[in-house]
């Protein structure tokens, strides 16, 4: 059965610039690469939603200059690549703490948003300096925000609650995560919403997840 939301942890770029001797920016540009693959193998196999771990909140512990990289990274594949997921019906959100990123990635984030929005072919979520345990304390302080308001009852939040404040609330919930590169951790990725999913830990390095390795981890 072919699952209708599939995330995907991907890991593995630095070390795969290190066995070419590059930095590890070398790596992150060729993940750019299995991106765009596994984009395609989701639309061949109606997979209708795709939710990918771009940037950690942790992330930003990296050196500064691996960091700013990424960021130019992020810069320019929204602006080459977001004309290509709208002509392919394809709606682009991105979900995460967006205030730390500079005001013109922002900028960029919402064009995209927005240009996209009505397409339906397929969902694409990029994480953004997301982090699960975040998102669980935004959503329990919009719900107290609720509560000091006097428009919700303190004996009102449950899960349900919780749930409708959450990051993805509105999207079926995910069948299969995917982490590459062998590690098997979930590193703060969406806690909440994982519980029932099956995790597949695949061996290939992020820039080498290609259609074969994809098909490989829906068949496991
Ligand atoms: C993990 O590899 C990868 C990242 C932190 C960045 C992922 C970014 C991309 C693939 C490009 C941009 C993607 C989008 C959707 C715009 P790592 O650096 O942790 O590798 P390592 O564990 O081998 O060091």
């Amino acid at each position: 059965m072919t699952p209708k939301h599939v995330a995907i942890i991907m890991d593995g770029n630095g070390r795969w610039a290190r066995k070419f001797n590059k930095e590890r920016f070398f790596g992150h540009n060729s993940g750019i690469n299995a991106v765009r693959e596994s984009i395609d193998t989701s639309l061949e196999l109606g997979i209708k939603q795709l939710t990918l771990y771009a940037f950690s909140s942790e992330n930003w512990s990296r050196p500064s200059a691996e960091v700013s990289a990424l960021m130019e990274l992020f810069m320019l594949v929204l602006k080459r690549e977001v004309k290509k997921l709208h002509e392919n019906d394809i709606r682009l959100s991105i979900i995460g703490d967006r205030q730390r990123f500079s005001s013109s990635l922002q900028k960029s984030m919402s064009r995209a948003e927005a240009l996209t929005r009505d397409n339906s072919g397929m969902h694409l979520v990029v994480a953004a300096n997301y982090g699960g345990r975040w998102d669980i304390a935004s959503a329990a302080q919009r719900l107290a925000r609720k509560v000091a308001e006097g428009v919700m009852s303190p004996d009102a939040i449950d899960e349900t609650a919780l749930d409708r404040e959450i990051c993805l609330s509105q999207e079926p919930p995910i069948d299969l995560c995917i982490r590459t590169s062998g590690e098997q951790r979930i590193s703060n990725f969406l806690l909440w919403q994982l519980a029932y999913a099956e995790f597949v830990f695949a061996p290939e390095l992020w820039p080498d997840f290609d259609g074969t390795a994809f098909d490989a981890a829906l068949e496991d």
